[in-house]
């Protein structure tokens, strides 16, 4: 789709676009704001450049997509701001770890995971390093084979916040394909952080359908990898994409902000039928 009131420029062929002739630091006009919200659906991931937005406009541009949401986790990497809804997430000499350094969803171990997160990274490695990965589940579902698709319709499984936010965490049950609320796609919805489980098959038989349905998300043809510049901004459908971080800059700097977008329950997919619990 042709867009009148900025440029998208196709990232990779499964996902992502880089928005330019845009700038998020004023006020966008209604035509601008509509379009926005069809590329975001259109892509699932959009990229911005050179985007020096302060706290109010990166709240200001997250609205636009829906009431802004907290993060689930008590243990995490990244630290509340003076805005409640923005966090920093930094990284530097002293960090042995970062958040989100393998494939997930964000929180999709909440009954009610974010609808998507917007990251503005205002410090990047010098040269290179810090790149983000991201997947498009619509692409890994529709490349199953139709037997697997008709075997996965009406599953669901656990997703557990505990073994990476601590306990309290929530953990959450939900479909294994959804179908996306606004696009009504089908698409996967396991991942390796949080998912644990098959509801109703063996452990045996989870992991290895699990492992299975790992493997494929990850696999290079629905990947897309960014490449940060200071001032660069990434805002994911997080019903649709995986993403991962990649920490191979350490000792250098990484930093910058992040704001979160509330979302509904992952709908199942239309035309499946409900799973029999086996044990
Ligand atoms: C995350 O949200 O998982 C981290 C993404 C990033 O730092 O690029």
């Amino acid at each position: 789709m042709a867009y009148a009131t900025f440029t998208a420029t196709p990232y990779g062929p499964a996902l992502g676009a880089e928005i330019t002739d845009i700038d998020l630091t004023r006020e966008l006009s209604p035509a601008t704001i509509d379009e926005l919200r069809a590329a975001f659906l259109e892509f699932q991931v959009l990229f911005f450049r050179d985007q020096d937005i302060s706290f109010d406009d990166h709240e200001r541009v997250a609205r636009l997509f829906g009431p802004l949401g907290e993060h689930v986790g008590k243990k995490t990497l990244s630290k509340a701001t003076d805005n409640p809804y923005v966090r920093k997430f930094h990284a530097d000499e002293n960090s042995r770890k970062v958040s989100g350094d393998a494939w997930h969803t964000d929180q999709s171990c909440a009954p009610i995971p974010p609808l998507g997160s917007m990251l503005h990274v205002h410090t990047v490695p010098p040269n290179s390093g810090g790149d983000t990965l991201f997947a498009s589940m619509y692409a890994a579902y529709e490349a199953l084979s139709p037997r697997m698709k008709t075997y996965l319709d009406g599953l669901t499984a656990l997703h557990d916040g505990a073994p990476i936010f601590g306990a309290g965490t929530p953990s959450a049950e939900h479909p294994v394909v959804v179908e996306h609320p606004e696009t009504g796609r089908k698409l996967l919805f396991v991942n390796r952080v949080f998912t644990t489980k098959i509801i109703g098959l063996s452990d045996h038989e989870s992991r290895a359908i699990l492992n299975m349905l790992f493997e494929h998300c990850e696999r290079p043809e629905w990947q897309i990898r960014f490449r940060w510049r200071a001032n660069s901004i990434a805002f994911w459908d997080n019903r649709c994409v995986h993403h991962c971080a990649i920490f191979d800059y350490w000792p250098n700097v990484r930093s910058g902000y992040r704001v979160q977008i509330e979302g509904t329950a992952p709908p199942v997919a239309a035309g499946a039928t409900p799973a029999v619990a086996a044990e």
